[in-house]
């Protein structure tokens, strides 16, 4: 039987606690964060037209922002573990659907969604086969998936506390073919990498 999940204890949110999550909110809604209209958002749009994805799970929805900037007509969840950034997201967003869960145990029935994507996430999980694993099971079959995370060349992540997890791209792929999701296509920006694929 899986394990099941204490939100307590068993997410990476335990480092990105109400400190962290004061300090994103004043990031992202903030003048700083306009830089994502020129990177983050285009690849994010470009990746749901590209693949003709109807619907999609954003893992890590943190207060809620990326709800706003997709096509109007995609079904959009969020998956966050944060009860402050989950309230943020509610009172922002009050049309988008956000559920409280951890890439660790997603709160969706599997084979269920045609997209997934994670921004800055992936590189604050300790634990990225099980979060590996999770990413597949939701994923119908020829479900395609968007990651950004840290890029471990960039000098940026030089000094990084110790809750920031840097992988390779080797690294990163191995763990995803593992769980059936294979890498179709990546490019870098900023100090972040991004990674599509498929679940085949
Ligand atoms: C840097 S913020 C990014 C938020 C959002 N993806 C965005 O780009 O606007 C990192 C987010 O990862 C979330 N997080 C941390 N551990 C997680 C886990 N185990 N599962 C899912 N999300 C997690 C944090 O709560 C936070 O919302």
């Amino acid at each position: 039987m899986a394990k099941s999940l204490n939100l307590n204890t068993d997410v990476d949110d335990k480092t990105f606690d109400k400190k962290s999550a004061l300090e994103w909110i004043a990031t992202i809604e903030g003048e700083g964060a306009s830089v994502r209209e020129q990177d983050i958002y285009p690849l994010l749009n470009k990746w749901i037209w590209d693949n003709d994805i109807t619907d999609v799970v954003d893992i890590g929805s943190g207060q809620g922002v990326c709800s706003s900037k997709i096509p109007v007509d995609t079904v959009y969840t969020g998956v966050e573990p944060s009860e402050f950034l989950l309230g943020r997201a509610k009172l922002h967003y009050p049309d988008a659907n956000f559920l409280r869960g951890s890439a660790y145990e997603l709160p969706l029935p599997s084979s269920s969604v045609t997209g997934a994507f994670s921004i800055a996430v992936w590189h604050l999980l300790s634990d990225s086969e099980r979060a590996a694993h999770e990413l597949s099971r939701v994923l119908k079959p020829g479900g395609h998936y968007f990651i950004v995370t840290a890029d471990p060349q960039h000098p940026a992540w030089k000094q990084t506390p110790d809750h920031i997890f840097l992988r390779s791209e080797t690294e990163l792929n191995a763990v995803w073919f593992k769980h059936r999701l294979k890498t179709t296509r990546m490019g870098a920006f900023r100090s972040f990498w991004y990674f599509e694929g498929r679940k085949v």
